[in-house]
């Protein structure tokens, strides 16, 4: 039978064994090697057995109980009711999350479920309804694939005046976004979101930086369809654009944990998994910036209006497209899209984080994985490679430090009307003005601040 497990009695059990306080005539429990760890299989001590035994009933969860008489004083446990347990957690935002699918399936229910008057997507007040490109160009995902609009497409682009070259686009996606968060993340979001409800899931976990753009936008938007998000903030260099944007994570309605560094944080998803699970349901886990495959489809989605709006003559097929990367997803998306609708077009990925692999390779997988969803759920296409190329030659002293090409980029991008955040945009800008001699160059702006 599954009972119910209230989060709070679990709180504090994930404290890694005190060895050096342990009695001598009790050794530790036989946590080996795996704490701390964020791996899939973790090595937990869970402070009471039945609440362990009630855990190992979890359907995602593994969990070998081995009874042990050993305390550890400094997570204040009560001496014989200490179980190793090995949990096996769900950290697969990943992958695209869904099991092997049978034709005509759940997900055909669903599609339903999200429909309920047979339109194209849920009612939603105030949204604009447009179909989605992928929709349009693959009918088959209207029923495998949820979309939620949450801004308003095609999003602008226009030329550039006075910043020193003649060839200069901008696709600007600061306004997207009908939120109180607006840019990049809300294209992902108009994927993952669905896809969360149709998964019935109420919280999610996730990670980014104290000046997370991310994390604000996945909160606010995720609220209004009744999903909790709690963030993991790493520490970043702190100036007055962090401190407001801190403000706002505090303002949303996010729940926070300064866990400070990528290591404390992976020390800490055990415990934050099982802190915030409601009932059995661990919360899901969103990766860092919404670059699972599926919030990558938000910026397919944008290579694909692109194609319509060069098509159209609205600008020139660029040589080369400029963005900022911060996580992958953007930049990996757009590579994809462009491919999709026949652009010819290079992405340049301005790499402004150093904490995760976003080498050329490492989007190009990305990229390859968000292909492997669309044709999973049905849609069928045949494409050159992503023509993308990463580079870290404007990253400075690492992510959220300052560079002074940024720093004069921004002022660059503020006489062509452009307003630059100095994490993301302004060194993505600062390349696009040296990018592709031979033009024309498209840069992407991805920063949507609103009040
Ligand atoms: C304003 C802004 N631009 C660009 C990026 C990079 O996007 P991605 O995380 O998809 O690489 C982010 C987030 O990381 C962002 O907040």
């Amino acid at each position: 039978m599954r009972g119910r497990l209230p989060p709070a009695r679990c709180e504090g059990i994930l404290t890694a064994p005190d060895r050096s306080a342990a009695p001598s005539s009790t050794a530790p429990p036989p946590t080996g090697a795996t704490w701390p760890a964020a791996d899939r299989d973790t090595t937990l001590t869970l402070t009471e057995p039945p609440h362990a035994e009630s855990w190992a009933r979890h359907p995602e969860v593994r969990i070998d109980l081995q009874p042990h008489g050993y305390a550890a004083p400094s997570a204040g446990l009560v001496d014989g009711s200490v179980a190793v347990a090995r949990l096996r957690l769900p950290i697969d935002g990943g992958s695209d999350w869904l099991p092997p699918q049978r034709p005509g399936s759940h997900l055909a229910g669903h599609a339903q479920e999200l429909h309920p008057e047979g339109r194209q997507h849920p009612p939603c007040p105030g949204r604009d309804m447009t179909t989605p490109q992928l929709h349009r160009r693959f009918p088959a995902l209207e029923r495998t694939l949820p979309f939620l609009r949450l801004g308003d497409a095609p999003t602008p682009v226009r030329k550039l005046t006075g910043t020193g070259r003649d060839d200069l686009w901008c696709k600007d996606d600061s306004g997207y976004g009908s939120g109180g968060w607006g840019g990049n993340k809300v294209r992902k979001l108009e994927w993952l979101l669905p896809e969360l409800r149709r998964r019935g899931v109420r919280t999610v976990l996730t990670v980014g930086a104290t000046g997370t753009n991310w994390g604000l936008a996945a909160t606010l938007y995720g609220r209004e369809l009744g999903i909790d998000t709690v963030i993991a903030l790493v520490d970043q260099p702190e100036d007055e654009h962090v401190r407001e944007q801190l403000r706002r994570l505090r303002r949303s309605g996010a729940t926070l944990h300064f866990t400070r560094s990528k290591p404390l944080t992976m020390a800490a998803a055990p415990w934050l998994f099982l802190r915030h699970a409601r009932g059995l349901r661990l919360p899901s886990y969103l990766p860092a910036g919404g670059s699972a495959p599926i919030g990558v489809l938000g910026y397919v989605e944008a290579g694909l209006e692109l194609g319509d709006q060069v098509e159209a003559g609205e600008l020139p097929e660029p040589r080369c497209i400029v963005t900022a990367v911060g996580s992958g997803g953007t930049a990996a998306g757009l590579a994809l899209g462009c491919a999709l609708a026949g652009l010819r077009s290079q992405v340049l990925a301005v790499v402004v984080n150093e904490t995760l692999p976003l080498a050329t390779v490492d989007l190009t997988r990305l990229a390859g994985r968000a292909a492997a969803v669309l044709r999973r759920r049905g849609a069928a296409f045949d494409i050159p490679p992503p023509r993308l190329t990463s580079t870290r030659a404007h990253l400075g002293r690492g992510y959220g430090h300052h560079t002074t090409e940024a720093t004069a980029a921004a002022q660059v991008a503020e006489a062509a009307g452009l307003h630059l955040d100095p994490v993301y945009t302004a060194k993505a800008f600062a390349a696009a003005l040296t990018a592709a001699p031979d033009g024309p160059v498209l840069f992407l702006n991805t920063y949507g601040p609103r009040t």
